[in-house]
């Protein structure tokens, strides 16, 4: 399969610093996913594209990037996905909204800087005892399941249209961890976490 892979460059120690485009054509496998498209260039065709990457099963969350313009993790995209008229083009950037450090990787400390100022446990006033559990029953856990799966890849904070125009404000995976804890039965802070939420770049910033 015939694919033309054209990802942006940006490289910080180049003499003139620029975000560049850069096409790669390709042939690879008809099941292979985006990711493995740029390993392979990676690997076979260009050493300096820099890119993250870790697990290549949608676990680790370190692939996120931009595929024809939407997030999306790249290891569980296939390249495939994008054919049209019998033409493959992929177009790979960075994730959005985070600061570039070189070509595809970008820097995840404003993210998780956000994530740790939602105090991202469990606060309880009951803690169990030494070597005991702290049991919640299946029902008071099961509309958490959504958000307690979250892989915190940075593909919601890639595409948030808030976070275009205001770099302060908390950002859907933080406010995601934080109503992890809000609605966690066994947290009895809401109270103090939903005050904190309430301010400035908080919840009501979300459109
Ligand atoms: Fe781990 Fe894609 S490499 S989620």
């Amino acid at each position: 399969m015939d694919v033309t892979v054209k990802s942006k460059r940006y490289n910080p120690d180049a003499e003139r610093p620029q975000v560049d485009w850069q096409e790669y054509p390709i042939s690879i496998d008809e099941n292979a996913t985006v990711l493995d498209a740029l390993i392979m260039i990676r690997e076979e065709v260009d050493g300096t594209l820099s890119l993250r990457c870790s697990c290549r099963s949608s676990i680790c969350g370190s692939c996120a990037m931009r595929i024809n313009g939407q997030a999306m993790l790249a290891c569980n995209t296939k390249v495939s996905d994008f054919e049209e008229n019998g033409n493959i083009k992929l177009l790979v950037e960075p994730p959005g909204n985070m600061p570039v450090i070189k070509d595809l990787v970008v820097d995840f400390v404003p993210f998780w800087s956000k994530v740790k100022s939602v105090d991202p446990w469990l606060k309880s006033s009951h803690p169990p005892k030494y070597m005991e559990e702290h049991i919640a029953s299946n029902e008071s856990m099961l509309h958490l399941s959504g958000v307690m799966g979250c892989i915190m890849c940075g593909a919601c904070v890639s595409d948030c249209t808030v976070l275009e125009v205001d770099k302060s404000f908390l950002g859907p995976a933080a406010l995601a961890k934080a109503y992890r804890f809000v609605s966690d039965p066994r947290d009895d802070s809401t109270k103090f976490r939903l005050k904190a939420l309430e301010k400035p770049s908080g919840m009501w910033d979300c459109t």
